[in-house]
């Protein structure tokens, strides 16, 4: 019927005016009641928000803090887009407690933020800063008083620098064991009010950017037998860091990663195809994410690897498999459109023509579908128990118009349809029990300096004062019907 007549045509035919369907939306919304197309989620669901430390906190030379690699890559000329850095920020650091209150304002019950290793242990290990922990201290009881449960990450990519500097960082098993101290350590003073801690965040990123390509920090371009023992050593230190959590914090806190998974998406959901998205899934995520939920190297990522491949113990690989009690994955763009061949391993990737349509980053390109199905496929490949969506969000011009508002309809779009998705998967049985928007507030976008915002308060890098964009109004509905208008 679609093909045949035109939305005009079917809406006299199926007894409505143009008018009435015009009008359906705002009746619904008048009434106070959920129009037919609204997309329930479980009662439950966590609705949240994310930051992360280096990006929003300023104040990096404070109470002791230690240097990071991402301070010395963002003062290195050349690195950073707009020649920013992130001395300062969104001066998180001092205004905390405003931020908190920008989360309460939203309605979100819960808000992921990453903790600065070197404000813990400014050298990386040995003696702990009580100081820099006492900031986490006073946001976990500001969160709390709010009604905010905390969700923390121990790791958004901020290793101190004399790590970095005495063993070469993650290119040592020496920074692995160094994190899984710096984790139990956290873990034992925060597990009081932090229940659900987060290892490493985006593994697949910072060991390829910053370790491969040099375009991160920090800035080194390894030979691909170094780069695999990065990646493996980085494994290692998020399965040492789960046993420290688990030795350290109270009975019952519970651990996970947030992973930037390669998103395998079917180019057309034939069964053939979706099969061979399974078996892409695994093997375009075997280096992180597959051998931490399996505690295994698939044979095929071994004999890609050869020579390459990194060297590792079965004790090690034990310890990158301990259980974990929630996986949290990055949705953003869709990166593989998979279809099935009869070539081992069994999936081919298609190409991406030029127009396929993309937010205010080159690399975020627009596929609602993402959120259906990277959900649906890593529960039922790695029977994974809870997924949290633990990032998801878009850049956008995010103009102030003239009447002061800043009407980010692109954004809302975007979160529109990717959260129709997602109830979809929960709908068809994804286990997914959370969502954190990134970001609560527009930052420093890692290589992109403040030139690129996701968040939806905008802020004005000159005054620092936060102004919520119109995706504040969108969000603060859906959480508040915990449903989104498909
Ligand atoms: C994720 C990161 O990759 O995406 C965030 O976990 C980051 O820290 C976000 O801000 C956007 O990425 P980018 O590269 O555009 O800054």
């Amino acid at each position: 019927m679609a093909e045949k007549f035109s939305r005009r045509q079917f809406a006299s035919l199926a007894g409505l005016s143009v008018a009435a369907l015009a009008a359906g939306p705002l009746r619904a919304q008048d009434s106070g009641g959920l129009s037919r197309g609204a997309a329930s989620f479980p009662s439950g669901f966590i609705w949240g928000t994310a930051t992360s430390a280096y990006q929003i906190e300023g104040a990096v030379k404070e109470d002791g803090r230690g240097p990071s690699i991402w301070d010395v890559f963002s003062h290195t000329p050349g690195k950073i887009a707009d020649r920013s850095n992130a001395d300062r920020a969104n001066d998180h650091y001092h205004r905390y407690k405003e931020d908190v209150g920008l989360i309460r304002d939203l309605g979100a019950r819960a808000y992921r933020f990453s903790i600065a290793w070197p404000r813990v242990f400014p050298e990386g290990k040995g003696k702990p800063n009580p100081k820099g922990l006492d900031f986490y201290n006073r946001l976990l009881d500001e969160l709390l008083a709010s009604g905010i449960e905390p969700f923390a990450t121990l790791y958004h990519w901020d290793l101190p620098q004399a790590l970095q500097d005495r063993v070469g960082g993650w290119q040592s098993v020496e920074t692995s064991k160094a994190f899984a101290d710096y984790a139990g350590y956290v873990a034992e003073r925060l597990s009081d009010r932090v229940k659900s801690f987060f290892t490493v965040n985006e593994a697949g990123r910072f060991v390829n950017f910053g370790y491969g390509w040099g375009i991160d920090a920090p800035g080194l371009k390894l030979a691909p037998a170094l780069l695999n023992q990065v990646r493996h050593n980085v494994a290692l230190g998020h399965g040492l860091a789960v046993q420290a959590i688990r030795a350290k914090a109270r009975p019952g806190t519970r651990v996970g990663l947030a992973e930037n998974i390669a998103a395998c998406l079917p180019a057309i959901d034939t069964p053939e195809n979706i099969a061979a998205t399974e078996i892409a899934t695994r093997e375009l995520n075997a280096g992180l994410l597959n051998v931490i939920l399996t505690g295994q190297y698939t044979e095929h990522f071994l004999a890609y690897a050869g020579k390459d491949a990194p060297k590792y113990t079965a004790d090690e690989l034990r310890i990158i498999g301990s259980p974990i009690d929630f996986v949290g994955l990055n949705i953003y763009a869709p990166q593989y459109y998979i279809v099935a061949s009869d070539k081992v391993p069994g999936f081919t990737v298609l190409p991406f023509p030029s127009s396929f349509p993309r937010m205010n980053s080159d690399w975020l390109r627009i596929g609602p579908e993402t959120a259906y199905w990277v959900p649906r496929i890593a529960a039922k490949i790695w029977n994974t128990g809870t997924i949290y969506i633990s990032e998801n969000g878009a850049s956008a011009d995010d103009k102030v118009s003239p009447d002061g508002h800043i009407y980010d309809l692109d954004r809302i779009m975007f979160l529109r349809n990717y959260l129709v998705q997602l109830q979809r998967a929960i709908t068809d049985g994804a286990p997914v029990r959370g969502y954190f928007l990134w970001s609560l507030m527009d930052n420093f976008e890692w290589i992109y300096g403040f030139g690129k915002r996701f968040g939806v308060y905008r802020v004005d890098f000159d005054t620092l004062v936060r102004t919520p964009k119109l995706s504040v109004a969108f969000y603060r509905n859906v959480i508040a019907r915990n449903a989104v208008e498909a």
